[in-house]
């Protein structure tokens, strides 16, 4: 079941999205995390509140959604370097409990299997989720199956190009594939809070929520997930009923 909650704009979507998320920052629970824009406005507040109170990530852990295959972990548009910069090395959370999938190595079908295995040992207690403007979630582009585990996937020209700012405009320097967690892997993930806004995610935000449960639309899953929180801007939120 989705619940949406309607905010003015990305301010009060970050607002709304620490108080959820503040609920879980606790010991002993396990966090999902995401890249992009979207999770940024969460992530400061995350960072400002364990530098003004102390709230301590030591005894959490992570797992992140994604990464690009082939970049470097050093490359800053890496998702590790993303999580270090943006949140990691910013509060005391023990580098051994962060995980994010790596898009390198000799066999990385096999180690999305055992990325799997780590979420199954450790099942996440909420999934911070964005949604692209072609409704993928991850790396989960439209037609990706619901039962999907952890994979390498290509990804589509519309996500190149939509992730092309971040890499001097250029859509030739964006990494054309990606491991990321699968449908099935997100779904297991006890509670599910999704971020949207802007006008660009309009469509796809409307097809998740109001439209059907299809592999078109990858966010439209989440109508089929218990716990489901998806707060909404006023532009991101435009085309609902
Ligand atoms: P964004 O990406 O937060 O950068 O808009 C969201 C996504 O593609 O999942």
């Amino acid at each position: 079941m989705i619940k949406v909650v309607k905010v003015d704009n990305a301010t009060e979507a970050a607002d709304k999205a620490f108080e959820v998320m503040k609920e879980y920052i606790k010991p002993g629970k396990v966090l999902g995390l995401a890249t992009g824009s979207t999770p940024l406005g969460l992530y400061e507040r995350m960072v400002k509140d364990h530098k003004e109170n102390g709230t301590s990530y030591k005894e959490i852990k992570t797992f992140n959604l994604d990464e690009y295959v082939g970049l470097p972990i050093t490359h800053p548009e890496s998702y590790y370097a993303f999580m270090h910069r943006n949140l990691f090395d910013q509060i005391d959370i023990i580098e051994e409990n962060t995980h994010v999938p790596s898009g390198l190595g000799e066999d990385l079908e096999a180690q999305a299997k055992h990325y799997d295995e780590m979420i199954d040992k450790d099942p996440v207690d909420i999934q911070l989720l964005g949604i692209g403007s072609d409704g993928h979630i991850a790396f989960n582009e439209p037609g990706t199956p619901f039962d999907s585990g952890t994979h390498v996937t290509d990804l589509a020209e519309s996500t190149i190009r939509d992730n092309c700012r971040f890499f001097d405009n250029d859509m030739s320097k964006v990494p054309t594939q990606s491991v990321t967690q699968g449908i099935g892997t997100i779904m297991k993930a006890k509670n599910i809070l999704l971020i949207a806004t802007g006008a660009n995610k309009a469509q796809a935000v409307k097809d998740m929520i109001e439209g059907p449960v299809d592999e078109a639309c990858p966010a439209s899953v989440l109508q089929k997930h218990p716990n489901v929180i998806v707060i909404v801007d006023e532009a991101a939120a435009s085309m609902l009923k």
